[in-house]
């Protein structure tokens, strides 16, 4: 790409909705913490492990960023992880994001949630005041446990909630799709929303359109979480335009996961002309090959944005955002 277009895309006042940070933990990164916590991998260097970032699905990418996850052992780990993908966005022209966190993941190998919260949560502050970047916590139930299982979360999280009442305003769900559909998680979304949290859910990236719709329907969700799915359901496309609801579509990912053969059949570009709020997100960039930047640069190029189209996909970003921060801009 020129370097004029470059710079061009990354002025654009940019947030980023979907990312789990998690998924920003890069292989030296890994290496580092391991070492640190005395955790062993089964990979003898950097590149061995870069070398096994070959996916095929959904689920061999999450054994591999699950075992990743485990050398996460404390709050300075949360916090090293945190700073280092806020370091990253700041610059990219990224003024806002929305990080998802599965604590989950954490608390099943003995890590207390406390420490989860507070790692993040501190990174998520001294990144406002160091770069600008304004931010917020979706915590995030896996799909692939149970209700019960993100009911007993909930719980070990709400004693935190006033502590990091400027942080944690979201609630999301993630893991394995297919199989787990949105009904199973009805309850607990029901709770969330009476605790007041704004709620979202990954639907429609491998699972059906229904699971986008059930999202819709079951779960309250104010996003959709990938949702590309959703062009199999007409009736479901003039929903999501004529409500506006913003799909979180993370074009890497779709290629690295198989969603999509190649970037040229992405429905990005067909989706944002159908009128729906179509925005751009890296969803676990250190796996996928690249940031918010580069999401939007290898769309651009292989449906040939437009400068407008590009602007449009910015704009809906920031109108995105949770309410919250729309209505103090
Ligand atoms: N967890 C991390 N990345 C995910 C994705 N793309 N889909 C579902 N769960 C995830
Ligand atoms: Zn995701």
């Amino acid at each position: 790409m020129n370097p004029d277009r470059l710079t061009f895309i990354r002025k654009l006042p940019k947030a980023e909705l979907h990312v789990h940070i998690e998924g920003t933990l890069e292989p030296d990164l890994i290496f580092r913490l391991a070492q640190r916590n005395g955790v062993m991998l089964p990979y003898a260097d950097v590149d061995a492990l870069r070398a096994a970032y070959q996916f095929t699905n959904l689920q061999s990418f999450l054994d591999l960023y699950y075992a990743g996850a485990a050398v996460l052992m404390t709050e300075q780990d949360f916090y090293d992880m945190t700073m280092a993908y806020l370091r990253r966005i700041a610059q990219d022209g990224v003024v806002h994001t929305e990080i998802m966190f599965d604590p989950q993941t954490h608390t099943e190998r003995g890590v207390p949630i406390a420490d989860v919260f507070a790692g993040i949560a501190r990174a998520v502050r001294e990144g406002r005041e160091k770069w600008g970047i304004t931010s917020c916590l979706i915590m995030s139930f896996l799909r692939h446990l149970s209700e019960q299982a993100a009911f007993d979360t909930l719980e070990q999280a709400l004693p935190l909630r006033d502590q990091y009442a400027d942080v944690w305003l979201g609630i999301g769900l993630d893991s394995g799709e297919q199989g787990n559909p949105p009904e199973k998680f009805e309850r607990v979304y029901a709770r969330c929303r009476e605790l007041g949290f704004y709620l979202v859910a990954h639907a429609g990236e491998e699972g059906p359109a229904d699971y986008v719709s059930a999202a819709l329907d079951k779960l309250n969700v104010i996003r959709i979480d990938h949702g590309v799915r959703s062009e199999e359901d007409p009736a479901l496309v003039a929903r999501l335009a004529d409500r506006r609801i913003p799909l979180t579509v993370c074009p890497l990912s779709n290629l690295k996961l198989k969603v999509v053969n190649d970037m040229s059949e992405h429905n990005l570009k067909r989706l944002l002309d159908q009128g729906l709020c179509v925005t751009i997100n890296s969803d676990d960039p250190a796996y996928f090959g690249g940031y918010l930047l580069d999401n939007y640069v290898a769309v651009a190029k292989a449906l040939n944005l437009d400068d407008a189209d590009l602007v449009k996909l910015a704009r809906n970003s920031m109108d995105a955002r949770f309410p919250v921060f729309v209505s103090q801009a």
